[in-house]
């Protein structure tokens, strides 16, 4: 594999994060089957505040998403991360890592206050995620939602996300 870069989305993407979000997500347990879709929509939507995509020499090998959500305590300035993708045969090496921790890097200067997200407790906490009680999705198990506060208090209601995510 050639060196890995990290750059936002541009129009001529679309295609193919759609097609690699549904190849990275089609052999898992707790997929929806309909996470390409919700990129699309966010898109359409206006709502797909940072998609950043990974890519080598050649083609398209991650993409990360950031979204808004709201907080039902008023708490502007939060976002939730998401979904996270990188090509099958390419996990493990380090290419999802870069992307969370550069989407991270991006969203803090674009001024978030904090990121959500839904996701395993064992890869997440490493990039400062965990789950605070304070904040509740409802629908999920609880220790699977978990936040990362980049400024600010942290905030205590229920979160919803944008409307692509159904
Ligand atoms: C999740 C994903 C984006 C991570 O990308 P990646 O490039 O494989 O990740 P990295 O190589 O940076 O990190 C790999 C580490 O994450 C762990 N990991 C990745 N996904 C995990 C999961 N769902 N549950 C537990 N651990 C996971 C790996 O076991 C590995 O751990 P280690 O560093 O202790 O060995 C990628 O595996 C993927 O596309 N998965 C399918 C889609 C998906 O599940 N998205 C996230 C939904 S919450």
């Amino acid at each position: 594999m050639s060196a890995i870069t990290i750059r936002p989305e541009t129009p001529a993407d679309a295609e193919r994060i759609h097609t690699l979000t549904q190849a990275a997500f089609r052999d898992m347990p707790f997929s929806d089957g309909d996470e390409q879709d919700v990129v699309d929509q966010l898109r359409a939507d206006g709502d797909l505040t940072l998609s950043l995509v990974a890519e080598d020499a050649e083609r398209i090998v991650g993409h990360i998403a950031f979204s808004p959500v709201t907080i039902s305590d008023g708490t502007q300035g939060w976002y939730g991360l998401g979904p996270v993708s990188v090509w099958p045969e390419l996990h493990g090496q380090g290419i999802g890592s870069r992307l969370i921790r550069r989407g991270i890097a991006d969203m803090r200067t674009l001024g978030a206050k904090g990121v959500v997200l839904l996701g395993s407790t064992e890869f997440y906490p490493r990039f400062g995620f965990a789950h605070d009680p304070q904040l509740t999705y409802p629908g999920a198990p609880t220790e699977y939602f978990q936040c990362l506060v980049l400024e600010g208090a942290m905030p205590r209601g229920q979160v919803a996300y944008a409307p692509a995510f159904g």
